[in-house]
């Protein structure tokens, strides 16, 4: 009998770790049967289904429907839903990803049924504590059996925990996977011009972090100093920031309309990556993105005080930026003057597959 494994997505930067997760199991019937199972944690068409689609992923074998909300309301609706789901179909392990809120919850409920978790993505830390992301990371990363981790830093951030080094599996970085396989059809659409961008002359920002979004004089500010940038930036809005912005009125107080950035709305996963393979620079608060740039070479200023991913600035293209230093970054940047940096070890494509023979050793002794 094949081992019963749940696989938990439930948001927008989920779903490109899943993916390749989901097709290496996939391909091994005889000894994994990989079920999705969807929180709802996002769920507008194009923060959820277009990933789908674009990732070639089957139709979640249960959605939870659990949806928006406090960060109380999203855990405790995704723990009481899950926890039902478990009972019945008794998973032989739940695979979890990230770090967003269903990635701790069903974590948490699958420890206290006695299913084993491994956690993809682990060992990463921003000592942040008021990013929602770092608390469920430290909480998924103390329960989970198996933690697989994408660079030498998180084995080190583990292992200072006093986690036993055989929970601890250095295994690459599964978003890379992902990246891999599409970089080449994403580079062939047409987005980019859709825009009407010509290659290499124009930025990618996203922002969607609490600390920079949702207080909208913060917002404000930084959209100031990206309106008076000398160069298109292409702003794909998230839900979250896109509701600060409308509330108080931020595209005419900062003057975006007849500045060079274009709005946007959120885009699918081949859409959004025909722009940053295309852009100069990328301006951003997500976590993604930055090892995305490193990978691809493109120059990354990261709008937080800190990172959970410092290989992408040891190693690769990015660095921290504030509001204060983003023109005169921005400037060497525009200047050809960015550090080149280099792809960190094991990001090669095959972290997948790495995975999947560590989980099926795992079950195979227990
Ligand atoms: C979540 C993750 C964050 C990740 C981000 C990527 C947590 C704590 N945060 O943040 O780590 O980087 O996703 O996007 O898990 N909304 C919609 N439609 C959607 C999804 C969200 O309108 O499809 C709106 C809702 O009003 C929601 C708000 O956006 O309340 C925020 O969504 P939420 O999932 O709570 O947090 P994100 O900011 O998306």
């Amino acid at each position: 009998m094949p081992k019963k494994i749940f696989l938990i997505a439930a948001a927008r930067p989920n779903f490109m770790k899943v993916a390749p997760l989901w097709r290496a199991m996939a391909a091994r019937p005889d000894g994994l049967q990989p079920l999705l199972i969807h929180t709802g944690q996002h769920y507008d068409h194009n923060m959820s289904d277009v990933f789908f689609e674009d990732l070639g992923l089957p139709v979640p074998h249960v959605h939870l429907g659990v949806g928006g909300g406090s960060h109380a309301q999203q855990t405790a609706g995704v723990m009481v839903k899950f926890e039902e789901l478990c009972l019945q179909e008794r998973p032989d392990m739940v695979v979890v990803v990230g770090d967003v809120n269903a990635t701790m919850a069903t974590s948490i409920t699958a420890a206290k049924l006695h299913i084993p978790v491994a956690h993809v993505e682990a060992g990463l830390r921003s000592r942040d504590m008021t990013m929602p992301e770092e608390v469920n990371r430290l909480l998924t990363d103390a329960i989970a059996d198996l933690l697989f981790t994408p660079s030498r830093d998180a084995d080190d951030n583990l292992l200072a925990e006093g986690v036993a080094p055989g929970r601890i599996k250095l295994v690459g970085n599964i978003m890379i996977d992902s990246l891999v396989g599409s970089v080449e059809k994403a580079r062939r659409l047409d987005t980019c011009a859709r825009f009407g961008l010509t290659a290499g002359r124009f930025g990618v920002m996203t922002l969607h972090r609490p600390a920079n979004v949702d207080d909208p004089d913060t917002l404000a500010r930084i959209l100031d100093v990206l309106v008076g940038m000398d160069i298109p930036l292409v702003f794909p809005v998230h839900p979250r920031t896109r509701a600060v912005m409308s509330q108080h009125d931020l595209g005419a107080k900062c003057g975006l309309t007849g500045s060079l950035i274009i709005l946007a709305d959120p885009m699918g996963y081949y859409e959004f990556m025909n722009l940053v393979v295309h852009a100069q620079l990328i301006i951003t608060d997500s976590g993604g993105l930055q090892e995305e740039a490193t990978w691809l070479g493109i120059p990354c200023l990261t709008l937080r005080p800190n990172t959970e991913r410092p290989v992408t600035i040891s190693e690769g293209t990015n660095e921290l930026a504030t509001v204060a230093s983003l023109a005169e970054q921005t400037a060497i940047i525009l200047a050809g003057n960015w550090k080149k940096g280099r792809v960190p070890d094991l990001w090669d494509g095959r972290t997948a597959p790495r995975i999947v023979e560590e989980i099926e050793q795992f079950l195979t002794k227990r």
